[in-house]
């Protein structure tokens, strides 16, 4: 379990505190500035650089975007509801000489449009990541989510951190959680492609099951169906093991691709040392499954082997 989401409740008592006024944020959550420290590595973590669209859902004063678009040369916006903060927002962009690329607006987060981002970001109460977070696995694949201080809950994060931060005082004092999420691929469904390691072409079809980025399932290759070690994407990266059982001993096939739509291109490396062979693979789905995202129906495969 994260930690994030056992945190005492100083952050959350101070973020559903009702906003004395303007500079305390509105909405569903009061104003609490991402120590820079911590957007520096925020960004950092999600490597963000001069191609990106960031967009920050609850901007503050804007110091996200801001500095995304300063330091990295990213371009984005950021929504609030707070006039004040918006205000504020626009006038640092413009003195820091980047409003050509960072821009806040009043809309309310859960109704922004995020098709744009390349990467989001957010210090939001756990119950609004929840709330967020089936939109969020609808973008882009590879598209990156920065949670500050709270994760999304049931969504396992590709890497987090902690860092020490002696000035904050709200949350658990002195420290801030950093989750990164990529959004996976939807790989669930069945796949057909051919391969010919032995000069002919030979029908493999793949199987999987995924829940999050996490993907299982089973490969048929010459009538017979093999289970497939389990997995995980990096955004629309793919890449798994396979050894397929043969008179002289199973023989090692690495997958390698990206996921396009319904296609995967890539390739498939079979055998080892000087056997080796490196050759194109591409795969087509013929039919689509579900991506299941945890909750009981989900058969939930974390790594480590946590359930
Ligand atoms: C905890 S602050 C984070 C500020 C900034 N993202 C940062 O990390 O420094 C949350 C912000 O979300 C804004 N907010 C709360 N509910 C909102 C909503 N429904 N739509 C847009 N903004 C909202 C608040 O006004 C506040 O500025």
């Amino acid at each position: 379990m994260r930690s994030a989401i056992l945190l005492p409740g100083i952050l959350a008592l101070a973020l559903v505190a009702p906003a004395a006024n303007a500079q305390e944020g509105q909405g569903d959550v009061v104003y609490v500035p991402t120590p820079q420290v911590v957007v520096d590595e925020m960004l950092r973590m999600a490597k963000v650089g001069p191609g990106d669209y960031v967009i920050d859902l609850g901007s503050g004063d804007g110091r996200i975007v801001i500095t995304a678009a300063k330091k990295h040369g990213a371009r984005g916006f950021g929504v609030d509801l707070d006039t004040y903060l918006l205000k504020l927002a626009n006038s640092t962009a413009k003195k820091e000489g980047v409003a050509e690329r960072a821009h806040f607006i009043e809309q309310n987060l859960f109704e922004t449009d995020l098709s744009p981002a390349t990467v989001v970001t957010s210090y939001l109460l756990p119950e609004m990541n929840e709330k967020l977070r089936p939109k969020l696995l609808t973008l882009k694949p590879g598209t990156r989510v920065v949670a500050h201080d709270y994760a999304l809950g049931e969504w396992d994060p590709d890497e987090e951190r902690t860092l020490l931060v002696p000035e904050k005082v709200v949350g658990d004092p002195g420290k801030s959680y950093i989750f990164l999420y990529v959004v996976p691929a939807r790989v669930a469904g069945r796949w057909e492609s051919e391969i010919a390691p032995g000069g002919k072409p030979v029908p493999y079809q793949f199987s999987f099951e995924q829940n999050f980025q996490y993907v299982h399932g089973t490969a048929r290759v010459g009538g017979r169906e093999l289970r497939l070690p389990q997995f995980r994407l990096a955004g629309e990266q793919i890449g798994f093991s396979l050894a397929v059982p043969a008179p002289g001993g199973p023989v090692a096939h690495r997958f390698s691709g990206r996921v396009k739509g319904d296609t995967i291109e890539g390739t498939v490396t079979v055998g080892v040392g000087s056997g080796q062979r490196v050759m194109p693979w591409k795969a087509r789905q013929t039919a689509r499954g579900e991506m299941k995202t945890g909750g009981a129906a989900g058969t939930r495969i974390l790594a480590g082997g946590r359930r």
